[in-house]
């Protein structure tokens, strides 16, 4: 596939067929995944590739929380999870919030569950003493896993990126021996998609981007 099919194509996949994804498929995609950049280059990036299925049933329990909070907060007309305003349902309404299927059957249904951790003493988090929510951090191990993803897709499979675990963090590093100088970044189950999507419904170039100022002139793409 050409490299601009990849990228207008990969999106999230959350059903799999029942086909494996071989340990030698997900050398390859690792192998091209690893060339990410990461803060000052220090690749502090851990990666857990989980097949067991008592490990990704424990790995279910530790997503409903978040997922409880997360739609709880859609419902209630929230931004869920967004740092501006705490969660208006309550903590028993949101204990009490049905968990989709759609949420945590990819954990249990794909053929290979990375976790994705981040040894912290590797970060440069530059926002560290800002009083809001760190960013930067993120920004040396998303490019990774938007590579695997992108790699995957030019192999044939599909993952989603997933980080309702992350709010339980001690729970899922204790559950995988990892030491707690680590931070859960995110979830991601791959395999082969029963359904690739073609067509992403994103913002246009011009909707999100100004020249020169926040207020200033959009800039438009001519040829896309
Ligand atoms: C930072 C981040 C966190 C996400 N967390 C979840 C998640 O916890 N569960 C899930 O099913 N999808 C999750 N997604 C997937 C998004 O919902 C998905 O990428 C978005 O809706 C676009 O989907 P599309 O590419 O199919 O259009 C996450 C994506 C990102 C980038």
């Amino acid at each position: 596939m050409e490299l601009s099919d990849v990228m207008r194509t990969t999106a999230a996949i959350r059903e799999f067929t029942a086909d494996p994804l071989p340990d030698a498929v997900l050398a390859r995609i690792l192998e091209l995944a690893r060339f990410a950049p990461s803060g000052g280059n220090r690749q502090g990036v851990r990666i857990v590739a989980v097949r067991d299925h008592e490990t990704r049933e424990r790995m279910v329990e530790l997503t409903k929380p978040g997922v409880r909070r997360y739609v709880a907060q859609i419902k209630a007309g929230e931004g869920p999870w967004n740092p501006l305003t705490p969660p208006g349902p309550t903590a028993e309404e949101i204990a009490a919030t049905k968990v989709p299927d759609s949420f945590i059957e990819p954990l249990r249904h794909a053929p290979v569950v990375l976790v994705v951790l981040v040894d912290q003493a590797a970060l440069a988090s530059t926002d560290q003493d800002l009083d809001r929510v760190g960013l930067v951090g993120g920004a040396s191990v998303f490019p990774l896993v938007w590579n695997i993803l992108l790699a995957a897709r030019a192999e044939g499979y599909g993952g989603v990126i997933t980080t309702m675990a992350a709010s339980q963090e001690p729970a899922v590093l204790e559950l995988l021996g990892a030491p707690a100088s680590h931070a859960v970044a995110c979830v991601v189950p791959l395999g082969r998609p029963v359904h690739q999507p073609t067509r992403l419904r994103r913002r246009e170039v011009a909707e999100f981007v100004t020249r020169e100022r926040f207020d200033g002139e959009p800039l438009e793409v001519t040829s896309p």
